[in-house]
Formats: C-alpha cells, structure tokens, sequence
C-alpha cells in the first residue's frame, strides 16, 4: 500500500450538519485526482483536510503514514510538503519574483532565487519577473501563484478551482503547466474543478462528491464513458443543476 493520502471514516461538521463523509479514499503517489461535483458538496473542505488547515470532526487523514485527526494536529514537516492553490490568488504588492520568492523567504531559504527564476520562466512570467504583481492580469496572476507553489517543491499541490475565473488561453496555459510538473516532477496532484473537461484533460481518476459523500471515483475513462452510478452520468452530461 502505497498510497500519499488515506482516509479513514472521516467526516465534517457544522453543528448538526454533516458536510463531508468520506468512509475509505486513497490518494496515489503521482497521480493527478480531480475531484467534481456540484457547488456545496463539499469540495474545498476535502482540500482543507489534505492541506491540513482543517482536522475532520471525525476520523483520520493519513499523509505518508502520519496521522491527522481532531486530536492529532500535523507536524509542520508534513504540512510543508503540502501547497494549495486557490481560485483567487493573493499576492503580495510587491514584484512579480518576490512573490514567488515569498514562501522559500518564509522558509529562510534565502538561497532559492535561481529556482525561482526558472520557475517563473516555466509559468511564461520570465520577462515580468520585475513587475508590480498588482499591473498583472487574471491569468498571469494565477500563474505567479502557481510558480510561488512549483518553487516550495511540495509532494502535494491542491488546486481549487484553479483556472474558474480565466480566459481559455490562461487556462490552456495553467493546463500545460500542472501536466508537465506532474509528468516531469512527479508532484501528486489534486484539482478541484468544475469543469469536467478539464478533469478530463488532466486527471488520471476523477471522484464525484455529491452532498458531502464519495458517490464515485473511477479511472478517467471509466469515469465519463461507463459510470457506475446514473448520478455520475447526469452530472458529467450536464443534467444535475447546480
Ligand atoms: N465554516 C463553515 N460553517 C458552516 N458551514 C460551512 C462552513 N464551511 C463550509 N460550510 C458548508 O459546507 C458545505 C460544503 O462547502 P464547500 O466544501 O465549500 O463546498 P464546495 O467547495 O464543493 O462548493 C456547504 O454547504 C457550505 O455551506
Ligand atoms: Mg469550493
């Protein structure tokens, strides 16, 4: 058993509410997981769990054999091997290159600043690494966000709805990008999307949340050509409102 991530019974809650029940899931080492399903269903907590922001009520996410629960906080070795993308970056209002730069400075490791211009001529941003990151555009700002990730060379890079708010070419871009780090690095990925087309494109397995539950996780082609479950099939046709 080799898997990066294991979870085991866990759940969230609000109060009486339960947002997130997921029995058994395994995160392979290399893989690229998009994880799909309607808005509310639990998504961004899951990504909360695996980036260790937020322990689950109940039960345990395992990291490489280390236990995360409720009364077992991560240790900070563990969680530096884990780095999140969100859909809106936040970036300092500084240059492009001492953004990226940010999280190895937060590190003190101040000797980083050849990664980091490599990393930014690997996201397209080379020639803007001098420039304000607040003059930047959507899409270069996401890729600013995706390099200060890529230069922390983390085990894990959890993305929540990356590319929800961007152009199809800035999409196309951050597509390449996330493909060649996980093809060339062998970074473990987890997307959350909603688009299925771009589960598609990328992931290797893709899992259905519905309502705060696993409803399925298949291998990419099983996933839209043969799903076990109908509610499956109606969301990636595009039958399920949300
Ligand atoms: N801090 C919170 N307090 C109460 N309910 C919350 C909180 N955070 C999230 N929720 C609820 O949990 C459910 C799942 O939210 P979320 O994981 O953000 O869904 P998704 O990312 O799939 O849209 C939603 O119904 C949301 O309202
Ligand atoms: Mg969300």
């Amino acid at each position: 058993m080799n898997a990066l991530y294991h979870l085991h019974d866990v759940t969230v809650r609000y109060g009486a509410r339960t947002v997130l029940s997921v029995d058994d899931l395994a995160i392979q080492r290399g893989e690229v997981l998009a994880i799909v399903g309607p808005s509310g269903a639990g998504k961004s907590t899951l990504l909360r769990l695996l980036n260790f922001l937020q322990p689950p009520t109940s039960g345990v996410v395992r990291f490489d054999g280390v236990a995360f629960s409720a009364s077992k906080a991560a240790p900070l070795a563990v969680r530096r091997r884990v780095t999140t993308v969100f859909q809106r970056p936040v970036l300092l209002k500084r240059s492009v290159e001492a953004n990226v730069a940010y999280g190895l400075r937060l590190r003190g490791q101040r000797d980083g600043i050849d990664t980091v211009r490599t990393t930014l001529a690997e996201v397209g941003l080379a020639e803007l690494a001098n420039q304000p990151a607040r003059t930047l555009s959507g899409g270069e700002a996401q890729r600013v966000a995706l390099a200060r990730a890529m230069v922390l060379r983390p085990d894990a890079l959890l993305l929540d709805e990356p590319t929800a708010n961007l152009d199809p070419y800035n999409v196309g871009l951050i597509e390449q990008i996330v493909a060649r780090l996980n093809r060339e690095q062998g970074t473990t990925i987890v997307l959350v999307t909603h688009n299925v087309h771009q589960a598609r494109r990328l992931a290797q397995r893709v899992l259905f949340l519905l309502d705060g539950r696993a409803i399925e996780i298949a291998d990419v082609r099983t996933f839209f050509e043969a799903p076990a479950d109908a509610r499956t099939g109606a969301f990636v046709r595009g039958e399920m409102v949300y």
